[in-house]
């Protein structure tokens, strides 16, 4: 392969609720990055419902493909590769993307590159003028996972510690639900956690550290419900901002400190966010305070890179593609547990 021409990648991203197609050249600069949101149509309904966002990208999926080719100022025909998200993520959506891929593939005559979602959220860290180059831990903290991930070079990794039950997000959204804020709910608890204090006692002995890298939110999730619960029977007017604020110091504390305790063992200088719940501004100051005290190098993606996207699926598609890793074929099918 010529080292000295530039790569474009169509990348395509489906897996829950964003339609989105994005043009990036050599897997670092964003051409074009469109996202067509459902989050208004699921709203209504607390959450995420399959059927309609799989409906929902059938009828988005072609206007989004050519205002993304007609952003970024190229034709189909320049395309180096298409890249797309086949897992994990909600079958029906992830479907939509893959025969998309699989017609643009087949149709432009160009390779098609089958790309993990959590590893296009880590790759969103590449865009937009970063100078970042692996090796360096990720912390990837979104609705469907919470990981620390040795990232080694552009395709290898190593994952150090998980969640053992709920993700972070997942966690998010669901004491959002219970204070009857909207969803998405980490937005609106972001938003309310500004005007309130983290000093309620009750996630004291809730257990969010597990042992190691490992994270746990299913009892800091059962200690936000029951306190809830116990106000609202004794007839207490419920601090909503309080709550907020607490939750989110005790959900986010743990990434923060595992995360820069990886690094450091790992003798890196660079440290990574990625995921939805990057987009927090608790857990974006914290890293920054934390990287300052350490001396070590903070990467975080700007807010439209945080959650789901098509740039970043073009972006790790890139170096699957320049390194030989994931090339499909017409078989390729959605993985949604991958
Ligand atoms: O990465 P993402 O867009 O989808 C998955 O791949 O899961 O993450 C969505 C998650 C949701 O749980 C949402 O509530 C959370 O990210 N999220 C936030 C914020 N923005 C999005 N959580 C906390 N604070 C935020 N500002
Ligand atoms: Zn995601």
């Amino acid at each position: 392969m010529n080292a000295e021409k530039d790569i474009y990648i169509l990348g395509i991203e489906s897996s829950c609720d964003e339609t989105s197609i994005a043009v990036v050249k050599n897997g670092r600069v964003v051409l074009s990055n469109i996202i067509s949101s459902q989050i208004d149509i699921h709203k209504r309904f607390g959450g995420v419902v399959p059927e309609i966002a799989s409906r929902n990208h059938t009828m988005a999926i072609v206007n989004v493909l050519d205002e993304a080719v007609k952003n970024a100022g190229i034709s189909l025909d320049d395309i180096d590769a298409v890249a797309v998200t086949y897992g994990a993520g909600l079958v029906g959506a992830l479907l939509v993307g893959v025969s998309a891929a699989k017609s643009l593939s087949y149709m432009l005559k160009k390779p098609l590159i089958a790309v993990n979602h959590i590893r296009a959220h880590i790759a969103a860290n590449y865009l937009n003028n970063s100078n970042l180059v692996p090796p360096f831990l990720c912390a990837v903290v979104s609705g469907g996972h919470t990981e620390l991930v040795n990232i080694k070079d552009y395709i290898s990794y190593e994952i150090l510690g998980s969640t053992q039950d709920d993700a972070a997000g997942e966690a998010f959204d669901k004491v959002a639900r219970l204070l009857g804020l909207g969803y998405p709910g980490g937005p609106e608890i972001d938003k309310l956690a500004k005007l309130g204090n983290s000093n309620i006692e009750f996630f004291k002995h809730a257990k969010t550290i597990s042992d190691g890298y490992n994270f746990s939110y299913s009892g800091l999730k059962t200690a936000a419900v029951n306190y809830i619960h116990n106000q609202k029977a004794k007839g207490n007017e419920i601090n909503i901002p309080d709550i907020c604020a607490s939750f989110t110091y005790y959900a986010i504390e743990p990434i923060v400190e595992k995360a820069f305790t990886a690094t450091l063992n790992l003798g890196y200088e660079n440290i990574a966010l990625a995921g939805g719940v990057a987009a927090n501004s608790y857990l974006r100051e914290r890293f920054l305070e934390m990287g300052e005290k350490y001396k070590v190098n903070v990467h975080i993606p700007p807010l439209a890179l945080c959650t789901d996207n098509a740039a970043m699926v073009a972006s790790m598609g890139y170096y699957n593609y320049i390194n030989n890793v994931n090339i499909a074929d017409m078989t390729l099918n959605a993985n949604p547990s991958l």
